[in-house]
């Protein structure tokens, strides 16, 4: 009975047997792909934003890319271009940050412009380490235009030391590279690209034994760019007496499928790479080098296509617990097409990689192959630990031979590393995460929920909630008003804040913002664990003095409302609408939450169903077409969200039977139509006119149609002021995506409409009248638009005094091949148009 309309931002991913070709690598329902759409969108300047809670630090620095938070002391370091910051955690805009300011020398700047160094960019010192070193010692490197530096500071004075120590051993050149280092108990573990030219290294340095990987006869690592490290405490309560371990995530080239890889493109891969803290290096073999370094391949969702961008873990305070959460993003390779994927990853997995086979490198064949040989004991790569102990092997030092030269040889093991349960929890179109960082929030239903926070390469910050083996993403914020990709996110608890770094400035952000939500619905269904509705308003869990009064329902975002006027919403008044037959009209109703169906109702019953050609229902109204005076009636718009159904417009729709030509109307009409009493010599003129404006009209929406197509990038929606000369793309959306009217089956639909302002009628010639001009041929589109377009319509359809066309979609083509489709380029406007400001009150007047 029910006219539904899916919300549009969530079809916007098709199933990935389309886009990629082929089957899914692991299977995938459809409905995960309806899941990544945020409730809440929250542009910077609208109206709506209520992004007050937000504070920004920024100075005559650029850059703030390095973040070091230390939480009991309320202390928030920032390393940028050219400075350090200490800000307070508690409130980084409250003026009281101490600064050190370190600009690259002029000489050291001229060498580097000497080089070739682009003067804007790299040519600065760029803090890409600060870390703390002990009780009173802080540690910062930077790359100090082109001759890295590092510095112990003492944090209470926080200025600079009188000699500052070579950094070309812990700190990359490049500003740009990708890098990681942290401090653990004194030694420095970094991974970069050091020096000009040298090939990347992980390295350990402030340590009585500095360590590098090895490069010959095998490289341990090709061509890395690194991305993120973390330390896991493995040996605190180890019953074997393991040690703790550093690991590494990046990206390099898959050197173990370039012969057999598509030659195309250079296979790059992610990887997980594994060292013991502990590890002394070896005595004759593997002299300051590793002997624990292993590494396995990190699969998300394409393999091959996929580049890692953010690591981060957590624990739920015991290591066996960690989980590591990994974003991507599409590599270029997948032409213009930007999607992400977050997956999950069980250190238990990691540690089966670790343990299972090995791969060798054979010469002959130049190929790395499973390697079914003897492995020596102890297990090569393995830390120390009780059991080695026992055979007398006390330190790394003490390792065979043979072992030491099998760990030089075999750096890669043959198993990957597969995300939890085999699939990504969230796989997003049209947004490329940059940045991740993840905090574990208890619920009030006792779970613990992760909440994920994902910045963007164009200024947003995502957040996002597991739920079960999938995110469910609860806002987005736009945190930049101009784009910039988010470099770091780093999470305080005490604080219950999150931090953003980017080039332009640093934002304190709180980890949520209860307040926004402004009906219990609203609360419940955006399944904000950190947020529970107490009868009035929605509150933060952690700060309610009395949970008992709380509800909350993050598992399946239903329960907990009462239906009825109990929110303090009373049902929309409904509005009167007069037509004639044979007109079309569009009644808006706007839904407030991304993730809301539009379901509508009329005379309160499940009267649609017989006129159900006429009715076409949109994400943000219902279009009735070519009306007849039986549609009259009431039309109730819902917003139907996980069960829960809100009341959110109405209308007392009249359709006027055709008044006989000699009268006026039985009713009033509107002004335009009286010029219909004109003679019938004069009608005939008007009738010419007419034509000839219609032909005009079509041949004009055609081109501005293509034109705006070609300018679609900067397209912008308005839904405000009508503009006679220009395209616009607007309202019912949903049907161009496919109207599944069940997650199951995300089948396509035909009807996809367009409405575009044209010159043609207006009240000099009643609009009605139309169609009796018979419109010129339409001319041919330019052959990349015909894609996805069955035929121009020749018929010009009309709503108040406004002409528009109905365009006809085709089925999506069926190479299997992507290919920018008209259906994928009006996804990806609608995925845009979230982004745009609608006016306050839309009104069909408006269109
Ligand atoms: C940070 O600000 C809070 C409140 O504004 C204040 O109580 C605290 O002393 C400040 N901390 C530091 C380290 O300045
Ligand atoms: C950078 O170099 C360009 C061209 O060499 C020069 O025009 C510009 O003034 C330089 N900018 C700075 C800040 O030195
Ligand atoms: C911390 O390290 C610095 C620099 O190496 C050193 O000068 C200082 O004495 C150390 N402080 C402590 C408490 O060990
Ligand atoms: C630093 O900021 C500038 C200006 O926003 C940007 O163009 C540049 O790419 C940034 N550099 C790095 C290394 O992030
Ligand atoms: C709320 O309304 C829905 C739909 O009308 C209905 O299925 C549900 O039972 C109602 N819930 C309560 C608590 O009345
Ligand atoms: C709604 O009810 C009115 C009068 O009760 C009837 O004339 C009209 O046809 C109904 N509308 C629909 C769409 O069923």
């Amino acid at each position: 009975p029910w006219l539904t309309a899916w919300p549009a931002a969530c079809l916007a991913f098709p199933p990935a047997t389309r886009l990629f070709g082929g089957p899914p690598r692991w299977g995938f329902s459809p409905s995960r792909l309806l899941l990544p759409c945020p409730v809440l969108t929250l542009p910077w300047a609208s109206p709506h934003t209520e992004l007050s809670d937000v504070r920004r630090f920024r100075s005559h620095a650029l850059n703030y890319t390095t973040l070091l938070l230390e939480d009991e002391k309320g202390i928030l370091y920032v390393g940028a271009r050219g400075a350090i910051f200490a800000l307070n955690s508690s409130n980084i805009a409250d003026g009281s940050q101490r600064e050190i300011q370190w600009e690259a020398s002029p000489e050291k700047q001229n060498d580097c412009l000497q080089k070739g160094k682009n003067n804007k960019t790299e040519c600065f010192n760029h803090v890409r380490l600060v870390q703390r070193l002990n009780d009173t010692h802080l540690y910062a490197c930077g790359t100090y235009a082109f001759h890295p530096l590092c510095a112990a500071i003492d944090a209470d004075r926080f200025a600079l030391p009188p000699h500052l120590e070579e950094g070309k051993e812990k700190c990359p050149y490049d500003p740009a590279r990708g890098y990681t280092g942290l401090i653990v108990d004194g030694g420095l573990y970094t991974a970069t690209r050091y020096e000009f030219r040298s090939l990347p290294d992980i390295r350990r340095n402030l340590h009585q034994r500095p360590l590098k990987t090895e490069e010959s006869p095998v490289h341990w690592l090709n061509d890395a760019e690194f991305v993120a490290s973390v330390l896991v405490r493995e040996s605190v309560h180890s019953p074997v007496g393991d040690d703790d371990k550093l690991y590494y995530f990046f990206m390099e080239r898959a050197a173990e499928e370039s012969a057999s890889f598509d030659k195309s493109h250079v296979a790059r891969v992610a990887r997980v790479a594994r060292v013991c803290k502990s590890d002394l290096g070896g005595k004759k073999i593997l002299q300051r080098k590793w002997t624990s370094f292993m590494k396995a391949r990190l699969v998300c969702y394409i393999p091959y296509y996929e580049v890692l961008k953010g690591v981060h873990s957590v624990d739920g305070g015991s290591w066996p617990s960690t989980i590591f959460y990994a974003t991507f993003t599409l590599s270029a390779q997948w032409r213009s097409m930007e999607a992400s994927a977050v997956c999950q990853y069980n250190i238990s997995e990691l540690q089966r990689a670790f343990e299972g086979p090995y791969m060798q490198y054979q010469d002959n064949t130049r190929k790395w192959t499973l390697y079914d040989g003897e492995v020596p004991a102890p297990r090569p790569g393995s830390c120390i630990t009780n059991r080695s102990r026992e055979d007398g092997y006390h330190s790394s030092q003490d390792l065979p031979n043979g072992v030491l030269d099998f760990v030089k040889l075999h750096p890669l093991m043959f198993e990957e590393v597969k995300p939890a349960r085999g699939e990504p929890l969230l796989v997003k179109k049209n947004v490329l995460y940059t940045a991740l960082a993840v905090d574990r929030a208890p619920a009030l239903d006792g779970q613990q929920y992760d909440v994920l926070f994902m910045g963007t390469g164009d200024g947003w910050l995502h957040k996002g909630v597991v739920i079960g083996s999938a995110v469910h993403i609860v806002e987005e914020l736009q945190v930049f008003g101009a784009p910039q990709p988010v470099e770091s996110l780093v999470i305080s608890k005490g604080q219950r804040s999150v931090y953003v770094g980017a080039a332009s400035g640093v934002l304190q952000l709180p980890l949520c913002s209860c307040a926004r939500y402004g009906s219990c619905y609203d609360c419940i269904l955006a399944r904000d664990p950190y947020c529970a509705w107490d009868g009035e308003g929605c509150r933060e869990v952690a700060g309610a003095a009395d949970r008992t009064q709380l509800t909350q329902d993050v598992q399946h975002g239903r329960e907990g409302c009462w239906n009825g006027s109990a929110q303090g919403k009373a049902p929309p008044r409904p509005k009167n609408r007069t037509v004639l037959r044979g007109d079309d009209v569009l009644l808006p109703c706007e839904q407030r939450s991304n993730l809301a169906r539009a379901a509508w109702l009329v005379n309160g019953t499940a009267g649609l169903a017989a006129g159900r050609g006429h009715f076409r229902v949109g994400v943000d109204g219902l279009l009735v077409t070519d009306t007849l005076p039986e549609h009259s009636g009431d039309y109730g718009c819902y917003g139907e969200e996980n069960g829960l159904r809100s009341p959110l417009a109405a209308y007392a729709l009249t359709v006027l039977p055709e008044p006989p030509k000699e009268q006026p109307a039985p009713r009033a009409l509107p002004p335009p139509h009286t010029d219909r009493l004109a003679s019938p010599d004069m009608k005939f003129v008007y009738i010419a006119v007419i034509a000839v404006l219609g032909g005009l009209c079509l041949v004009l929406s055609a081109v501005l149609l293509h034109v705006s197509c070609l300018q679609r990038r900067k397209g912008r929606y308005v839904l405000g002021e009508p503009r006679a000369s220009s395209v616009e793309l607007q309202t019912v959306s949903a049907n161009c995506l496919g109207r599944g009217r069940q997650e199951e089956e995300l089948s396509r639909e035909d009807g996809c409409l367009q409405i575009i302002p044209g010159e043609a009628p207006t009240a000099a010639s009643p609009a009605r009248e139309t169609p009796l001009a018979p419109p010129p041929p339409p001319p041919p589109l330019p052959a990349e638009f015909t894609n996805g377009i069955a035929a121009l319509p020749n018929v010009v359809r009309k709503m108040n005094g406004n002409s528009y066309m109905l365009l006809q979609q085709e089925e999506p083509s069926p190479s299997p091949l992507y290919n920018t489709s008209f259906a994928e380029e009006l996804s990806k406007l609608l995925e845009k148009r979230k982004h745009t400001q609608l006016v306050d009150k839309l009104d069909e007047s408006s269109v």
